[in-house]
């Protein structure tokens, strides 16, 4: 303690003589502790310093280290002024001995609990660049306002977004509890996942288990060695977007890897997965309209990607939507999907799956020769209110000319709900299949025709049905259009090559 005083003095003095004085850590590792006598119980190093100072540089060649220790009932909320140069390191560690590596921070919080957490610096012989400076301030734990859940072997897995009602969930598990973090629904607040914090049992008081950061790249499930599981957040001050589902551990003891992934609109997101080392998972959240694609898709020799409507369970394949191998891959993409949250699970083997929430950089409305695929109403299999789609798929020229067959599996024309297809030509009025009952029509009997596009539309006028869902298929008349590529396809290609490499 009387080396951090002396040491922080000597900053003071340095700072104040306005010279670009270099740092010289303590020599022994440090020990910091709360002391009342500090001004709002924080911590600086250097003092004084905030965000408008001019942050110190290091003598070059020496190794820093601090130990920040937390009383019982209390966290300490860290941020840091970083710039750290290639030679040298700084590395933060909790509790549980779990470290981030750190090379730039501009006062992003973080939260420490469970008895104390490290800071260690190494500084290479380019010291001066390095710049750091950190301060850290203790208080005691918030009061709780929790909410408080279960999740068994075979009930649904639970959602959670953004904890705006409830600052702290208890969840009582079967056998134990785990949970697939997602980065923020706001593209830059995903390090604000730091602030989020998982224990293992009922309360704050139970025993660490980390960060919802730390969930989200581990790449594997967080899970409670004990029944119990608690997530608490301290954003109090932030609009942080914790997003995560929580399952009973049964659904994901065979996994090797899970992950959670938040494509944001606009942009291409390609997923690998790689069964290598046993199955594996990845998890999609569409916060905002619920809608997915896959714009393209390559499957190893032999693998099988399953894709389901919301979580995985096992021993239970009712939500699995679609299943594609690799053959399957070339002919049924794109194509589009309707949920807030779908799991993609592959078995063995390895899979590269590109995703994208815009339509029209997919391709999903274009007609193309050898095209398959499904529809389905906005939350097929379930009675819902907001089943209603409307979807069109057409070729690009005015004169281009498919024939569609249509293979409707599963529909639901209850209420006043209707189905209905329309085949459209540039000439002549469009061939209309209007489903509003059994009289007319079969399940499984396949209408097809001749035309330039097809739209579905499926209306309930706000009355609940389980849906519908059809398997589609598209082959050209005019076998001279098969080949057609417009200048698009070329200009993506190469968007995807330079992503993959
Ligand atoms: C300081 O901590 C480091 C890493 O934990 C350790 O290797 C070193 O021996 C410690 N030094 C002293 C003086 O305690
Ligand atoms: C930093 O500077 C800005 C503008 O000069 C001022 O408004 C702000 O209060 C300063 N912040 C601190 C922590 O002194
Ligand atoms: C850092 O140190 C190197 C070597 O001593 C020196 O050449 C360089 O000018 C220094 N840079 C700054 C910003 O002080
Ligand atoms: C999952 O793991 C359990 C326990 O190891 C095993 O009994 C079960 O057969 C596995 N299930 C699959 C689908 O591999
Ligand atoms: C993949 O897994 C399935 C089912 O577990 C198995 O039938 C198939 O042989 C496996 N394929 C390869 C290439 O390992
Ligand atoms: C797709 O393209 C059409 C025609 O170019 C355009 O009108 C529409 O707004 C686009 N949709 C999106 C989501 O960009
Ligand atoms: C269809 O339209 C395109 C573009 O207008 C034209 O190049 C092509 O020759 C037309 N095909 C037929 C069969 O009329
Ligand atoms: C289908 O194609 C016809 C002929 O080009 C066109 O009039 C109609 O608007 C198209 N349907 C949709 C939904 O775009
Ligand atoms: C069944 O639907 C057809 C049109 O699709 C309609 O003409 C007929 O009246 C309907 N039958 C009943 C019993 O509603
Ligand atoms: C339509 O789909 C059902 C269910 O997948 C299938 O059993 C049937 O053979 C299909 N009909 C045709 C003509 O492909
Ligand atoms: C569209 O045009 C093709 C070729 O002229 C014709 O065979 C088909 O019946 C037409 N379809 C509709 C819905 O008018
Ligand atoms: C839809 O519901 C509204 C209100 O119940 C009703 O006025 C309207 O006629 C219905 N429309 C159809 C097409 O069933």
């Amino acid at each position: 303690m009387i080396g951090i005083l002396l040491c922080s003095l000597f900053i003071v003095l340095a700072l104040g003589s306005n010279d670009p004085v270099q740092i010289q850590c303590p020599s022994f590792n440090s020990t910091i502790t709360p002391d009342l006598a500090l001004p709002s119980n924080t911590y600086y190093y250097p003092y004084p310093f905030d965000q408008n100072s001019t942050i110190s540089s290091y003598t070059p060649n020496q190794f820093c280290k601090f130990i920040v220790e937390i009383p019982k009932l209390q966290y300490a909320y860290f941020t840091m002024m970083a710039d750290i140069n290639d030679d040298s390191m700084l590395t933060i560690t909790d509790c549980n001995g779990k470290s981030e590596i750190v090379m730039t921070s501009e006062f992003q919080p973080y939260v420490f609990v469970g008895g104390q957490f490290s800071i260690s610096l190494l500084v290479g012989t380019n010291g001066n660049n390095t710049r750091f400076a950190f301060q850290v301030q203790w208080s005691d734990f918030p009061t709780p306002n929790p909410a408080f859940y279960t999740v068994t072997k075979t009930g649904p897995a639970l959602f959670f977004d953004e904890m705006l009602f409830e600052n702290s969930v208890t969840i009582t598990a079967e056998t134990r509890a785990t949970i697939v973090a997602f980065p923020s629904t706001y593209p830059d607040f995903t390090p604000l996942l730091r602030i989020t914090l998982v224990f293992d049992g009922p309360d704050l008081n139970s025993p660490y288990l980390g960060t919802l950061f730390q969930a989200l790249r581990s790449n594997k499930p967080m899970v409670s060695k004990s029944r119990q599981m608690t997530i608490f957040t301290f954003q109090e001050n932030y609009l942080v977007g914790s997003n995560f589902v929580v399952q009973d551990y049964y659904n994901v003891q065979n996994l090797s890897e899970s992950r959670g992934i938040t494509c944001w609109s606009q942009s291409s997101c390609p997923v690998t997965l790689n069964a290598a080392n046993g199955p594996v998972s990845a998890m999609t959240l569409n916060a905002d309209d619920g809608d997915e694609y896959i714009k393209r898709l390559d499957l190893s020799p032999g693998s099988i990607l399953k894709i389901y409507c919301g979580a995985k369970k096992e021993d239970d394949d009712s939500n699995l939507i679609v299943t594609y191998n690799a053959e399957q891959s070339k002919t049924n993409i794109p194509q589009k999907f309707y949920g807030d949250i779908m799991t993609y699970y592959l078995a063995n083997g390895t899979a590269l799956v590109e995703l994208a929430e815009d339509s029209n950089y997919t391709r999903w409305n274009d007609a193309s020769s050898g095209r398959e695929g499904f529809m389905s109403s906005r939350k097929f299999g379930e009675l819902e209110f907001y089943q209603d789609v409307y979807e069109e798929i057409g070729g690009f020229y005015l004169n281009s000319t498919f024939q569609f067959e249509v293979n409707v599996t599963h529909l639901d024309v209850s209420n006043v709900a209707v189905l209905t297809l329309t085949f459209g030509n540039e000439t002549g009025s469009p061939t209309i299949h209007q489903i509003s009952n059994s009289t007319n029509f079969q399940l499984g009997q396949v209408i097809e025709a001749v035309g330039r596009n097809m739209t579905v539309s499926y209306f309930t006028n706000g009355t609940a049905t389980n849906g519908f869902f059809l398997n589609f298929k598209i082959s050209s008349l005019e076998t001279k259009f098969a080949n057609f590529k417009h200048p698009k396809v070329i200009l993506v290609i190469s968007v995807l090559s330079m992503m993959l490499f």
